[in-house]
C-alpha cells in the first residue's frame, strides 16, 4: 500500500489518537470549568478505534499515541492497548503510546506495561499542591504523583510536560528539572497554545520558551542533543544533572517543516494540523462498509489536504483563539 505523503513531502507516521473528550480534571490552559462533552452515542466504539488505527498502520503509520481528554477515563481501555498491541508483535508499528495526566496509573500503569507500552507521557505542571489544585481545578497531586510513582515501579519510561505558564509555574522549573533528573525522567516544556474559549485570558497566561531557556542558562548548562522521539520537541541535556529536557515551541519556533503527524478524534474526525480547523470525516467512510478500501481513500484525500503549518498568535489584539476546538478535542 502507499506510504502517505502530503503536498509537502511530509511523510505521516505518527498518529494520534484522542480516544475520549471527556477529563477528570479541567486544566486552566485546556478547558473552561463548565464543559459541554460529546454524547455518548457519537463515539467511536472501541472496536472502531482498533480498525482506524490498523488502516493507518497499514499505510506506514510507525507511532500510535493514544490522548484524550484523559484516555484512562474510557471504560475498558485497555482492550484498544491490548488490541493494538498485535501490531507491535509484527514489528510493522515501533510504537504504542499514551499522554496521560496520571490520575489513573496506579491502576492501569501495570497492565499498559504488560500490553506492550514502554514509555508514557504525564502533564505535570508543579510539585506544589496547592498550586497543582489551582491550574488543574479538579486534580489531586497526590493520586498523580502515586501514579507516576506506579508507572515507575511497572518499568514505564516517563516524560513529563509541563506547560509554561506565566505567574503560575515560572519560578518552579528548576524544581521540575531536579524532580524529573533525580527520579531518571525526562521533562518537556510546552508553550501554552490558543485553542479554545477557557475562562480567561491567554495573553496572562503565555510564557515564551526562549526567555525560559535563557533563566534557565544562569543557572546551568545547556547542551543541544540530537535526541528524538518522533514528536516535535527539541532537546538538550542538562550538565548538571545529567538528565534530557525538552522544549516543545510551538509559538516561538514553528516546527511544521517537519510535521510527521495527524491526529484522530473519537468520532473519527481526522484533523491533519493541531492548529486548524480543516477535518476529514472517516467515520462514515469506515462505517460504510465492512472492507477498509474506502477508509483508505478517504485517509489518502485527507493527507492530500494536510496544510502547511498552524496560525497560533497569542498577544492583546488577538482574543479569539486561533482554533475554535479545545484541546482535549485532539488531545495536543
Ligand atoms: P513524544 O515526543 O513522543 O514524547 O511526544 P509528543 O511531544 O509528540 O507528545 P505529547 O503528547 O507529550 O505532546 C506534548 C505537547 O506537544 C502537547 O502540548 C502537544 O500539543 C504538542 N504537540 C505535539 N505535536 C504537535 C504539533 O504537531 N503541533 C503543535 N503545535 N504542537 C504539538
Ligand atoms: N497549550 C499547550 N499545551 C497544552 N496542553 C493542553 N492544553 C494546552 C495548550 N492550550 C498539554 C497538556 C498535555 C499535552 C497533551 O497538551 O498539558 O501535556
Ligand atoms: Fe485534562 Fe489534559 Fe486538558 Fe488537563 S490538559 S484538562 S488533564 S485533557
Amino acid at each position: 500500500m502507499r506510504a502517505l505523503v502530503d503536498p509537502y513531502g511530509r511523510h505521516v507516521t505518527y498518529l494520534r489518537v484522542s480516544v475520549t473528550d471527556r477529563c477528570d480534571f479541567r486544566c486552566t490552559y485546556c478547558m473552561s470549568e463548565h464543559m459541554t462533552f460529546l454524547p455518548k452515542k457519537d463515539l467511536l466504539s472501541l472496536e472502531e478505534l482498533d480498525r482506524m488505527c490498523s488502516a493507518f498502520v497499514a499505510k506506514g503509520v510507525k507511532k500510535l499515541r493514544i490522548t484524550g481528554g484523559e484516555p484512562l477515563v474510557r471504560k475498558n481501555i485497555l482492550w484498544l492497548f491490548r488490541a493494538l498491541a498485535r501490531h507491535l508483535a509484527t514489528g510493522v508499528l515501533e510504537e504504542l503510546t499514551l499522554t496521560t495526566n496520571g490520575s489513573q496509573l496506579t491502576k492501569y500503569a501495570q497492565e499498559l506495561k504488560d500490553a506492550g507500552v514502554r514509555r508514557i507521557n504525564v502533564s505535570l505542571d508543579t510539585l506544589r499542591p496547592d498550586r497543582f489544585r489551582s491550574i488543574t481545578r479538579w486534580g489531586d497531586f497526590a493520586e498523580v504523583m502515586a501514579g507516576i510513582d506506579a508507572a515507575d515501579r511497572a518499568g514505564l519510561a516517563i516524560k513529563l510536560n509541563a506547560v509554561a505558564l506565566k505567574g503560575l509555574n515560572e519560578d518552579e522549573f528548576a524544581e521540575l528539572i531536579e524532580f524529573a533528573h533525580g527520579r531518571g525522567f525526562d521533562l518537556t516544556l510546552i508553550e501554552t497554545m490558543p485553542m479554545g474559549d477557557i475562562d480567561g485570558d491567554r495573553t496572562d497566561q503565555y510564557l515564551p520558551l526562549s526567555i525560559v531557556r535563557a533563566r534557565l542558562m544562569d543557572r546551568y548548562t545547556l547542551e543541544d542533543i540530537p535526541f528524538r522521539t518522533g514528536g516535535p520537541a527539541r532537546y538538550v541535556r542538562v550538565r548538571q544533572t545529567g538528565g534530557r529536557l525538552g522544549f516543545i515551541t510551538p509559538m516561538t519556533h514553528n516546527f511544521c517543516e517537519s510535521c510527521n503527524r495527524v491526529r484522530l478524534t473519537c468520532t473519527g474526525t481526522l484533523y491533519m494540523c493541531l492548529g486548524q480547523d480543516d477535518a476529514a470525516d472517516l467515520r462514515t467512510p469506515l462505517r460504510a462498509s465492512r472492507d477498509d478500501a474506502l477508509l483508505a481513500s478517504a485517509i489518502d484525500e485527507a493527507i492530500s489536504r494536510k496544510p502547511k503549518g498552524h496560525d497560533f498568535v497569542i498577544d492583546r489584539r488577538t482574543k479569539q483563539p486561533a482554533v475554535a476546538r479545545h484541546m482535549s478535542v485532539t488531545g495536543g
